[in-house]
């Protein structure tokens, strides 16, 4: 195995489900109770906005009662004292990763805390309802707002810098995240071919088990701090 230096993480629904956030996947998670559809493409937004920036409103509004859990807070302590290069990717719009201090962060998905302007295209923080249809703050323009999440057909954010960081990955490191959404669930194979270890910490076995080199199964309050103190012992 090649000296360790520069680490790539992925996270998704399942580093956030100790903190009480709802996954998309599992029984009850998120999209069996909605369809992606109905809620999280483009056209749905066309079809229907008040059907889709309630949904967005209600967990904008749930997000903020959450606090960060004991994997987020140890990923941010790998994230300030491991020297090399690190990166975490997340697929998650809640902004747990950064409440438990986490600096080299990409949210790949977008944030529920923000707004994106459909005019001026100004991004700006945003706790409050979208739904009562305000004014962007930026160019004033009604009703121009809508979540800056990425719905399914649009095209994930600051993808290029996540692919420079694979490709020069010597660990790759997946928690919490089923592996059936792409361009994600193929991070495992860009970091391998790159020449990367490859872990996966899981409640169970994701889609993409099979290109990890090794995969440890539990809840991610467990594995991830066990991770991150071997790594830091190592260092
Ligand atoms: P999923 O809901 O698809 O998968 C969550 C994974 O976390 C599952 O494999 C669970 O077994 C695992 N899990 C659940 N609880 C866990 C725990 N306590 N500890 C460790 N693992 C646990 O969520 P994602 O893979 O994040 O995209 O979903 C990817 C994308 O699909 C999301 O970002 C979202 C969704 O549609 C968009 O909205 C664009």
């Amino acid at each position: 195995m090649r000296d360790i230096q520069n680490i790539v993480i992925l996270t998704g629904a399942g580093v956030s489900a100790e903190s009480g956030i709802d996954t998309f996947r599992d029984a009850g998670g998120l999209w069996e109770q909605h369809r992606v559809e109905d809620v999280a493409t483009p056209e749905a937004f066309a079809r229907d906005p008040d059907l889709v920036l309630r949904f967005y409103d209600m967990r904008r509004e749930a997000i903020q009662t959450k606090e960060p859990n004991a994997a987020h807070r140890a990923l941010a302590k790998l994230d300030a004292e491991w020297s090399g290069g690190l990166l975490i990717v997340t697929q998650n719009v809640d902004d747990l990763h950064e409440r438990a201090g986490a600096k080299r962060l990409i949210h790949m998905h977008g944030e529920h805390l923000n707004a994106w302007c459909t005019v001026c295209d100004m991004r700006m923080p945003w706790i409050g309802p979208l739904l009562d249809r305000p004014a962007c703050p930026g160019c004033g323009a009604p009703g121009s707002l809508r979540p800056d999440i990425v719905w399914f057909g649009e095209m994930p954010y600051r993808m290029d810098e996540i692919y420079d960081a694979l490709g020069s990955a010597d660990l790759f490191v997946s928690i919490g995240t089923s592996g059936a959404v792409y361009p994600a669930a193929g991070f495992v194979r860009e970091a391998r071919a790159a020449g990367a270890r490859t872990i996966e910490l899981n409640m169970e076995p994701s889609q993409g088990s099979y290109w990890f080199d090794e995969a440890r199964h539990g809840p991610a309050t467990r594995l991830v701090p066990a991770w991150v103190d071997a790594m830091l012992d190592q260092a």
